[in-house]
């Protein structure tokens, strides 16, 4: 079963509307869970079919801390936000795997500390594109804009002209790939197009990863997790500390380095804080030197 997104149409580029032509263009399929509904139902939203629901419940069934692990993300997201944006002046922003809008969006955290910011969003699920006009309500001075892109294709998100009309890559760019990664399995080259969009960068710009991980959780939840993970139901290509040293190769990371999210730099955070193995996640920011 699936269904147009409509009005919108895939090629509407008022701000930005744009496919590169690798993801299905336009059609929103209700028969088959989606990362992106999924984590909408997760954290409370409203844009879900049964099936995304059937499948959240199914993982929290074997993984019940999978809630605290989406909302502990999108903390993890605001205070990465926030450190580029207060504490080195990075006002750009490339965030790639953005999600159905929901409070806390990249521009709306970026822009309350510096208006002018710019934010150019990509993802590529078409339900993000039919609901990507929320995101482009940012602040006069800034600017947003969203491309329907997919992460494997990096020099196609880097050679859009969206791109180019929204961010000044001769200046510092914060690159978000936020809860995105542990979609890819390595067949899918998500080192290689990391590297791509890294060295794309100029020096003094930042990457800010999360990546579910099993590092914490006992062998019997691994196997039942495990056999969610179908290409049909999504894969989770959950990765270890030491795999994700590889996405850092040549960057400096920030203290305190990859570390389980729900503890970087999260004192100012309700307390107490949720255990490693409940939220199962990394996240790090590093930055070109
Ligand atoms: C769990 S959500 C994370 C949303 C947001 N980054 C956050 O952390 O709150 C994962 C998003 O990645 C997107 N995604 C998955 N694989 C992708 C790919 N190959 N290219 C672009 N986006 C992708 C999904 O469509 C979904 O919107």
């Amino acid at each position: 079963m699936s269904a147009p997104f409509g009005a919108t149409g895939i090629h509407d580029s008022g701000r930005g509307l744009v496919s590169d032509g690798r993801a299905e263009d336009g059609i929103i399929d209700s028969s088959v869970p989606h990362p992106a509904r999924r984590y909408d139902y997760l954290l409370g939203g409203k844009t879900h079919y049964a099936v995304d629901r059937e499948s959240a419940e199914a993982i929290a069934g074997a993984f019940p801390g999978i809630r605290t692990a989406a909302l502990e993300n999108r903390r993890f997201l605001r205070r990465a936000v926030t450190l580029l944006a207060r504490e080195y002046g990075i006002d750009q922003f490339l965030d790639i795997g953005t999600g159905i809008p929901s409070p806390g969006n990249t521009h709306e955290v970026a822009q309350a500390i510096i208006p002018s910011t710019r934010v150019l969003y990509a993802d590529n699920d078409p339900v993000v594109l039919a609901h990507s006009r929320a995101l482009l309500d940012g602040t006069p001075q800034g600017r947003t804009a969203y491309i329907h892109a997919d992460l494997r294709a990096p020099d196609a998100v880097l050679g859009h002209p969206e791109l180019a009309a929204t961010l000044d890559l001769s200046r510092p760019v914060g690159l978000l790939i936020v809860a995105v990664l542990h979609f890819l399995t390595d067949d899918d080259k998500p080192y290689d197009a990391v590297a791509r969009l890294v060295a794309a960068l100029p020096p003094g710009s930042f990457l800010v990863l999360s990546h579910g991980t099993w590092d914490f959780m006992p062998p019997a939840m691994i196997e039942q997790i495990r056999a969610l993970s179908t290409p049909q139901t999504g894969v989770f290509a959950t990765r270890t500390h030491a795999e994700l040293t590889r996405f850092f190769a040549d960057l400096h990371l920030v203290p305190p380095g990859i570390a389980p999210l729900n503890r970087w730099r999260a004192d100012d955070e309700p307390q107490p804080r949720p255990t490693d193995a409940e939220t199962a996640f990394y996240g790090a920011v590093g930055r070109l030197p």
